[in-house]
């Protein structure tokens, strides 16, 4: 099968099929979600956070989502590979996110990239786009911007609706091929996702999406502590991996591995 394309994702809101995209940080992950027919893969700067241990997605690097978009490209043929552009990397102009951008491409093999923000960098995306660059938004809650907005909330209630509607209608207008809708009130999500003719991508953002996106390690619940509430934990891979890390320590200390099995003559 043939990589998925931005055209399909538009075709499948046309035809009102919802899609998952999910994060994918490394090979072999990536290769199992492909299997699984995931068809939008993003190299999130949640990588930040649940690879590389930092307590925000603010301290990530070009060169550690290149590290990550590398190692997912390797092992995928068929899904779409979305790399995020860090904090830092796009912010102060089209020009800067431009060469972000196209390092991502060419040094990574992303086919896509995503940044942070709507009304703000809508002359980012246009140059992006014009450039021949699929350029996917991220508007409502934007990690990034934790500093700024005081915190994990939900945006876009009460007049924030309206900025919302602006963001989200702003990067259309520049030439966005989708966006993330990231903890909105789910009538707002609603409303723009009939509003737009982009497929709108939610997370904490309710049902009325055209796809959703989840960080796999909180989706597959290997994430420890606390998740947010709009996760849905469809595995216990923490659980599952620690027992069979403890199997492996007591097998080799009580001598049951390896055996001749495990051997060479
Ligand atoms: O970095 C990330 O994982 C993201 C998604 C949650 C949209 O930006
Ligand atoms: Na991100």
């Amino acid at each position: 099968t043939a990589r998925v394309r931005v055209h399909h994702l538009q075709q499948a809101k046309e035809r009102g099929e919802r899609w998952a995209m999910l994060t994918a940080y490394d090979t072999v992950s990536a290769a199992v979600f492909e299997e699984a027919g995931i068809p939008v893969l993003l190299v999130g700067d949640s990588a930040g956070n649940v690879v590389l241990g930092h307590t925000s997605t603010v301290p990530v690097t070009v060169e550690d989502i290149l590290l990550l978009t590398r190692a997912v490209t390797r092992s995928t043929a068929r899904s779409l590979i979305v790399a995020d552009l860090p904090f830092g990397s796009y912010e102060s102009g089209p020009q800067q996110a431009y060469e972000t951008a196209v390092r991502m491409m060419k040094e990574g093999g992303a086919q896509a990239v995503k940044l942070e923000g709507g009304v703000r960098v809508a002359p980012q995306i246009r140059l992006l786009h014009e450039a021949g660059i699929p350029v996917m938004a991220h508007i409502g809650f934007t990690p990034q911007s934790e500093h700024a907005l005081g915190g994990f909330r939900v945006q876009g209630r009460g007049a924030g609706a309206e900025q919302l509607l602006a963001d989200a209608r702003a990067v259309q207008e520049a030439g966005a091929f989708a966006v993330v809708l990231e903890m909105v009130p789910a009538a707002i999500a609603a409303q723009v996702t009939a509003e737009l003719a982009i497929p709108t991508i939610g997370i904490g953002a309710g049902p009325g999406c055209d796809a959703q996106v989840l960080v796999w390690p909180d989706m597959a619940g290997l994430t420890g502590g606390r998740v947010p509430r709009f996760v849905k934990k469809y595995a216990d891979l923490r659980g599952e991996l620690l027992r069979a890390a403890r199997e492996y320590a007591d097998e080799v200390r009580t001598g049951a591995f390896p055996t001749a099995e495990h051997s060479f003559e």
